[in-house]
């Protein structure tokens, strides 16, 4: 009787480990170590190349993955172009208009494809292009957990809910990262991104005009490029200083109310995540140790396993 019970405890306990298994891909850092060893390298040199040619490339690589990974996971749907009888995440309101450099993880697929056909996944390149991005930038680095599967499809509703606007409350990014397993560090930490990059004078011209907590200097140096109408593709960088390099200068501006976003300053306006932004600003080191465990954290949202995901042929259309 007891020997009879314990086996069966033990094979609940079995289909319990198996299910779980199943349901959630376990990513690994040597997932492509014997399949494609060289994977790193092509993607590194793709990204050293094409930076020297295009010195907001990093920027816009990160966001990429940012916005494929809020998106039902990091699964590349994101990449995936409209076409006649497929309408996906690209014209999304967030995306719209404003994601660039797709078209060069499409690049570095080719070259992956010439050396490892029919292997490496989009989103595993995705996710490696945005960690090299951070580290060109100056940033610190970190391992990628690889293994991911593309998505067949994409959801243009899912990323126009997903993906918060920079009119942003605290309260309401809280909820937005907290739905993908997220944390208020890892929200703080990762909005640190802003630290390199550009952005639109449609997604910050209420902050000038409007805000109450924005340094007046910086507000009226902002509105020359920025009027209250025309201009709405000017660009200003999310961190005037040093745009291109990856430190913690972001911080250091909220503290001064000199915040480009709305949703930035929100990070510093007598709230809760006060005492992150403090402890950033004054402690690099801090910063790049919780970045870079977020960026982890985050390239582990939804994962697709094997038979739920492809690896595609090309990064813009499923096979
Ligand atoms: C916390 C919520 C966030 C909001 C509301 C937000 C919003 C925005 C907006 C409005 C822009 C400018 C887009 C344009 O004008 O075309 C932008 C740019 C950018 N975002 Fe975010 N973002 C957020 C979080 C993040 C995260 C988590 C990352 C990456 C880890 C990120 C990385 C970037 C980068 C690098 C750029 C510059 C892109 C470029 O220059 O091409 N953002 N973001
Ligand atoms: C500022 O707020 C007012 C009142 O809510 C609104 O009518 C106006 O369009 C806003 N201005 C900008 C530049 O967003
Ligand atoms: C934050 O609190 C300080 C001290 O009470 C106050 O002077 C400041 O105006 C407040 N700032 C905002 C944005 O509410
Ligand atoms: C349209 O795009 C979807 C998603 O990539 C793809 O499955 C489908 O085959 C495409 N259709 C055409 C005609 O290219």
């Amino acid at each position: 009787m007891a020997s009879i019970s314990s086996s069966s405890a033990a094979c609940y306990l079995l289909i319990l480990f198996m299910c779980s298994s199943t349901a959630r891909t376990q990513l690994s850092s040597s997932f492509y170590s014997s399949s494609c060893p060289e994977l790193e390298g092509i993607v590194l040199n793709a990204m050293q190349k094409e930076v020297k040619k295009d010195h907001r490339l990093p920027a816009s690589i990160l966001r990429l993955f940012f916005h494929d990974c809020f998106v039902n996971g990091c699964d590349a749907s994101v990449l995936l172009a409209d076409n006649a009888t497929f309408k996906g995440e690209q014209n999304a309101l967030p995306n719209r208009n404003s994601i660039r450099r797709l078209d060069f993880i499409e690049t570095i697929k080719s070259a992956v494809e010439a050396s490892c056909k029919n292997t490496v996944s989009c989103a595993d390149i995705l996710a490696i292009a945005a960690r090299d991005a951070v580290v060109l930038s100056g940033g610190p680095s970190w391992t990628v957990p690889l293994g991911r599967g593309d998505a067949r499809t994409a959801s243009q509703a899912a990323a126009n809910s997903n993906i918060p606007p920079p009119s942003s409350t605290l309260s309401a990014l809280i909820t937005s990262f907290s739905k993908q397993g997220l944390d208020e560090q890892d929200l703080v930490a990762l909005s640190g991104a802003h630290t390199i990059g550009f952005a639109h004078c449609t997604t910050f011209r209420s902050r000038l005009y409007n805000d109450s907590n924005i340094n007046a200097a910086f507000a009226a140096l902002k509105k020359r490029t920025c009027p209250r109408s025309g201009g709405d593709r000017n660009l200003a960088a999310l961190e005037e200083h040093t745009p291109r390099g990856f430190d913690n200068s972001y911080y250091v501006n909220l503290l001064s109310r000199r915040g480009l976003l709305h949703s930035d300053q929100e990070f510093f306006n007598n709230g809760s995540a006060d005492v992150v932004v403090r402890r950033y600003a004054k402690d690099l080191n801090a910063f790049y140790k919780d970045f870079a465990a977020a960026m982890v954290k985050m390239g582990n949202i939804r994962p697709l396993s094997g038979s739920n995901g492809e690896i595609r042929r090309v990064c813009s259309r499923a096979n």
